[in-house]
C-alpha cells in the first residue's frame, strides 16, 4: 500500500495520532512515532500540526515546535529527514566495538557508499550509529528495520543484506 502524501494527509494522521495517544505533554512521543510510522519520518508539516493541535495554554498545555523537534532529533526510532526503505542501525557502543564493531562498520560504509545519517540515491538504505541495542554478548550487533543481526562479521555483510534485495 501506498504511503500517504504529506501534502494531503499530515493533519489527518496527526488528528488520528493525538486522538489515538492523548491531548496532553505525555502524548507527544506516541503521536512522533506514529508519525513516524505513518510516513517514514516526521515531516516538519506535522511537527507544526502536532504543536498547534496539542499546544493549549488554557489547559496548561505548552509545548513548543523546538521541543517536538529536540524530540524527534533524540530518539534514534524517529527521524526529521526522509529515510530509506531499509534503516540499517549499528551499535557504536563499547561491548560492540572492542569485538571488532569498526571493521563491520567500515564494511557497511563502504559497501552502501554512506557515512553516517545517510541515505542511498535509490532511498533503498539508510545507515546510522545506535548506543546499545541491548545484546552486547553477541557484538558486534546490528538491526536492520525488524531483524536484529549478532556476532556480525565484515565477510558477512553482503550476504545480510542480499536477504533485502
Ligand atoms: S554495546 Fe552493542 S548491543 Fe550493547
Amino acid at each position: 500500500m501506498a504511503a500517504p502524501t504529506i501534502d494531503h494527509d499530515v493533519v489527518s494522521v496527526v488528528r488520528a495520532a493525538i486522538e489515538k495517544h492523548g491531548r496532553n505533554r505525555d502524548a507527544m512521543i506516541p503521536v512522533l512515532s506514529e508519525i513516524n510510522r505513518v510516513f517514514g519520518y516526521v515531516p516538519g508539516e506535522a511537527i507544526r500540526e502536532v504543536r498547534k493541535q496539542l499546544h493549549d495554554p488554557a489547559r496548561q498545555v505548552h509545548i513548543a515546535e523546538s521541543q517536538l523537534y529536540a524530540l524527534t532529533s533524540f530518539y534514534d526510532m524517529l527521524s526529521t529527514k526522509p529515510r530509506g526503505r531499509h534503516v540499517i542501525k549499528f551499535c557504536e557502543n563499547a561491548p560492540c566495538h572492542v569485538v571488532g564493531g569498526k571493521a563491520v562498520w567500515d564494511g557497511l560504509r563502504e559497501k552502501l557508499s554512506l557515512n553516517n545519517g545517510e541515505t542511498t540515491p535509490d532511498n533503498k538504505w539508510t545507515l546510522v550509529t545506535t548506543s546499545c541495542l541491548g545484546l552486547c554478548s553477541v557484538g558486534p550487533v546490528l538491526l536492520i528495520d525488524d531483524d536484529m543481526y549478532g556476532n556480525v562479521t565484515p565477510e558477512q555483510i553482503s550476504e545480510i543484506l542480499e536477504h533485502y534485495e
